[in-house]
């Protein structure tokens, strides 16, 4: 009987395969960068083609690292970058554009005269360049003749999730689940089904949509990549993190800090709807059960902020070393720094902010802005924590965090200080790939129930609020500043 579970897990910078057994502990794992195109300013895309073959290297890898076969896996999930737009040819499986990816703020013209309580109304979503649809109505409104072999069934689209089950399957399956298909701005949350009026008001044709499924169920099998293994379960991103955080109760939340930010909280079968700046999405749906919502604050900028220091500016080597600079100092000495590199999400949602650092004198250095840089992370969380108590009701007592940043442990601690509560990390710090798998294995019966996984997480760190409260509000206040200037700068 096979004893692991797989996930592929493709997110914004990495692909990475994951291999998990019963008790929630990695077995084995391979990750690959992919390229991050930025032809313009304002505009990021993928390669499709790219991330699929990248897929299939890591799933070849991390079997061989392991001395793994495919028959040892029970089933794989699959989870990944949200809202990120592929379209391909139906016959071929050629990418018929670049992927439009999720920060890519191309589309503003078009979400300019948006009617923004329909779209919250029906979505759950504020108008924002962040969302596919607009993506979508941009490349079938710039590429000659695609709109009408759309409309033929020429031409498919699919969120990452979706091109990987349609390879995957050699192109017999072209769904997606429906926390992706929350993600579009074309899905109404009522019904769970795309909206013919949205689709109407993109000029998207219905014939290049998936099926909208659920998010764990046996799609199919992986054809000659994994033959025999179920794909089980497929599921976004933050979604599979609120997951792997085992966040099933209402009122439980998680915050990841990835490329961007997404802090989720789970609201139980009923969505609510924010009136702070927030968004409603589905949490996830298993089989047939009623699907369960969530409250979400996505932030654009976390780790790209970073990633901004080392390879625009130069100023580190890798990622990991913000954390030593940073603690050269004492403190940003006053400065603050705002990425608003793809304008401000939530609980802003400005497409034309734009990132600034204030506040500078001759006297300020590399590690003063990699300080702010950590702190803005940090102030941008506490930002929706903020929207997330003012429309849930549930002031959080204790934040639970994973991805990559949060193994900056100076990083985690000003969390702590700027929000004046605990900050707790798991022993599995990747639950985005951990909670695709628990959804897979959920829905072959490797693990029997919600229970079992529960009985999986335990505490690996925890970081305890160390800064007054009169320190607090000052950098609150210094914050607010910096933020009035990024969305002011438009205007100058
Ligand atoms: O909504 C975008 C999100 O899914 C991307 O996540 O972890 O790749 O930054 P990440």
């Amino acid at each position: 009987m096979a004893q692991y579970v797989g996930a592929i897990d493709q997110g914004t910078t990495s692909t990475r395969f994951m291999i998990f057994d019963r008790s929630g502990t990695e077995i084995g794992r391979h990750q690959l960068e992919h390229r991050q195109i930025q032809p313009r300013s304002g505009w990021v895309e993928h390669d499709a083609a790219e991330i699929w073959e990248n897929t299939l290297k890591t799933i070849a890898v991390a079997l061989a690292d392991t001395g793994l076969a495919a028959s040892d896996l029970a089933a794989i999930g699959i989870t990944n970058q949200r809202e990120t737009v592929v379209l391909w040819d139906s016959a071929t499986g050629t990418p018929v554009a670049p992927a439009i990816v999720w920060q890519d703020t191309r589309t503003d013209y078009l979400v300019a005269g948006l009617d923004e309580e329909l779209l919250r109304e029906r979505t759950g979503l504020p108008p924002a360049t962040y969302f596919s649809a607009p993506k979508i109505q941009w490349l079938l409104d710039h590429t000659p003749g695609l709109r009408d072999r759309a409309v033929r069934g020429e031409v498919l689209f699919g969120t990452v999730d979706s091109w990987l089950i349609w390879n995957l399957t050699g192109g017999a399956l072209h769904v997606t689940d429906v926390t992706n298909a929350s993600r579009t701005m074309l899905m109404n949350l009522t019904d769970l089904d795309w909206d013919p009026e949205l689709l109407g008001l993109f000029g998207i044709p219905r014939a290049m949509l998936p099926e909208i499924r659920s998010s764990a169920e046996v799609y199919g099998t992986a054809g000659t990549v994994l033959p025999g293994v179920p794909i089980a379960a497929a599921i976004g991103d933050q979604q599979a993190a609120l997951f792997g955080q085992t966040c099933f109760e209402p009122g439980e939340a998680k915050c990841t800090y990835g490329t961007g930010g997404f802090l989720l909280m789970n609201t139980g079968t009923t969505p609510v709807r924010s009136s702070h700046g927030l968004i409603t999405t589905v949490g996830y749906r298993f089989g047939d059960q009623r699907p369960v919502f969530a409250l979400e604050g996505s932030i654009a900028a976390c780790g790209s902020a970073i990633q901004w220091l080392r390879d625009q500016l130069g100023v580190l080597d890798t990622a990991g070393d913000s954390e030593t600079l940073a603690g050269r100092v004492d403190d940003s000495a006053g400065v603050c720094f705002v990425p608003a590199f793809s304008g401000l999400f939530a609980p802003y949602w400005r497409p034309d902010a734009r990132a600034a650092i204030v506040g500078l004198s001759r006297f300020h250095t590399a590690a003063h802005i990699t300080r702010a840089a950590l702190e803005a992370i940090c102030y941008q969380t506490r930002d929706v924590v903020e929207a997330m108590a003012q429309d849930s009701g549930t002031v959080l007592d204790c934040l639970q965090v994973d991805g990559g940043v949060t193994a900056n442990a100076l990083c985690m601690q000003l969390q702590a200080d700027i929000l004046g509560v605990p900050v707790s990390r798991p022993a599995v710090a990747e639950t985005t790939a951990l909670g695709a798998a628990y959804a897979a294995g959920l829905a072959v019966g490797f693990w029997a129930s919600l229970d079992d996984l529960r009985a999986n997480r335990h505490e690996d760190r925890r970081w305890q609020p160390s800064w007054t409260p009169a320190r607090r509000a000052d950098g609150i206040t210094r914050w607010r500043a910096a933020i009035d200037r990024s969305l002011d700068w438009v205007n100058l």
